[in-house]
């Protein structure tokens, strides 16, 4: 392993019944809340009026930001920014998916910064201060909900960015299955991808001796493996819920990956790939990651032939580690098409035209991926994989 230093300071508040725990932290940091949501499926069950209720009973001056796209664009941050200056706002309660939680945060860093939160977005400046912000999940993938990361998309220039700052960690997190009950079989299968693609990330690295973060890696992906189709079936499943809401929050709250680091190069193209196509984030995971997988098999076979015989089962009998290591790739590949997920460019009526631009996109901080660095070669080669 490497040294490390491990820092998560967001209270998980989790479990059926747990919204009406607002009413104990809210008051904790202010009267005048902003509350931040999407494009109105709170309002279809029923999550927003049981939040404003439990907002009233503290007698909160309640604030709105509504319309938070998928895929959050700068311009709601940069509204929120200037309601939150308006009014003084104290508090932001972001009520939603990774969106609405991606941009709140940049809301909050927003409102405590000298000039625009693009130029920190954009790795010019660092935030080091936000105000205070907390969360009600209505989705289980991004795990935003317990980290300090956040995705903004600016679509004047068509760019999309993670940043992060430890002033962002939430300082706490609603996690109430039956919240998520009313998220459709599309984002629910998107969810499940997502989730999946963060454990991956993670697990291809070249670090010596991290046996317990590998089982534990292994363990988030053969639970969602189990778990998601039988949730997919029968989508108001309480024990189903749980499961996964409780898997997407471990497969991204830094848990996993003590002691090493991931390779996130797949997120990197993805980003860039929803930056000019603003397709789901996790459909382009789908579609992105088998083809990284196959295009760096030989940076490391050993991983990958693990990841098939402990977490697909696949047999070695009579196979090279390369056989091994690729029927690993194609049972993953098979899973996702399985629930549903796309599996081709195409499938998002995404041609070559625009591969070239998106190639460059993601080179702005130059090479990257910590398990094998991509050059533009590299990725133009995962991309016409993916058509
Ligand atoms: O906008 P509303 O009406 O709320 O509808 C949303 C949206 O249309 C809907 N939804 C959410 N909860 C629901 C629901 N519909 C019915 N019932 C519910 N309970 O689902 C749709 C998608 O929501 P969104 O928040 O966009 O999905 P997700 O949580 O997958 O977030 C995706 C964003 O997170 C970023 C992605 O790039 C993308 O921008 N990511 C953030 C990360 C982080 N901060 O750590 C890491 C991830 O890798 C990811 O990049
Ligand atoms: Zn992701």
């Amino acid at each position: 392993m490497e040294n490390f230093t491990f820092y998560n300071p967001t209270q998980l508040i989790f479990g059926k019944g747990q919204m009406e725990q607002l009413t104990k932290e809210v008051p904790k940091y202010g009267k005048k809340v902003l509350i931040v949501y999407g494009g109105g499926s709170i309002k279809k069950n029923g999550i927003y009026n049981k939040v404003i209720d439990y907002l009233k009973e503290v007698d909160a001056d309640i604030y709105e930001l509504s319309g938070v796209e998928p895929n959050p664009r700068l311009t709601t941050v940069h509204k929120g920014v200037e309601i939150c200056k308006k009014e003084g706002i104290e508090f932001l309660l972001a009520v939603g998916g990774g969106s609405v939680i991606d941009c709140t945060k940049a809301i909050a860093a927003g409102a405590k910064l000298d000039g625009d939160i693009w130029e920190v977005i954009t790795r010019k400046k660092a935030a080091t201060e936000a105000l205070p912000f907390g969360t009600v999940l209505t989705l289980a993938a991004t795990g935003s909900e317990m980290n300090a990361g956040s995705v903004i998309t600016n679509w004047e220039t068509n760019e999309k960015y993670g940043w992060g700052s430890p002033a962002v960690f939430p300082k706490f997190s609603i996690l109430d299955p039956e919240n998520t009950f009313s998220v459709p079989r599309d984002q629910t299968i998107y969810g499940i991808v997502d989730m999946m693609t963060h454990v991956l990330e993670q697990y291809f690295h070249h670090t010596k001796n991290t046996a317990l973060q590998d089982r534990m890696c292994e363990s988030v992906l053969q639970t969602v493996i189990e778990t998601a189709p039988q949730l997919l079936n029968d989508l108001e499943n309480y024990d189903h819920r749980e499961t996964i809401l409780y898997n997407g929050t471990i497969a991204l709250n830094g848990m996993l990956s003590m002691g090493y680091r991931g390779d996130w190069a797949t997120h990197n193209i993805e980003h860039a790939v929803s930056a000019v196509y603003d397709i789901p984030h996790a459909g382009g995971l789908a579609i992105l990651f088998p083809n990284w997988m196959k295009h760096n098999l030989d940076a490391n076979v050993g991983r990958f032939k693990q990841l098939a015989t402990r977490v697909f089962a696949v047999e070695t009998e009579g196979k090279s580690d390369r056989d091994v290591a690729l029927e690993g790739i194609e049972k993953l590949s098979a899973f996702w098409s399985s629930l549903g997920a796309p599996s081709t460019l195409v499938d998002y009526d995404i041609d070559d035209k625009n591969l070239d631009a998106i190639a460059d996109k993601t080179l702005v901080y130059g090479e990257f991926g910590n398990f094998k660095k991509l050059n533009k070669e590299d990725v133009m080669s995962i991309l016409r994989a993916s058509l």
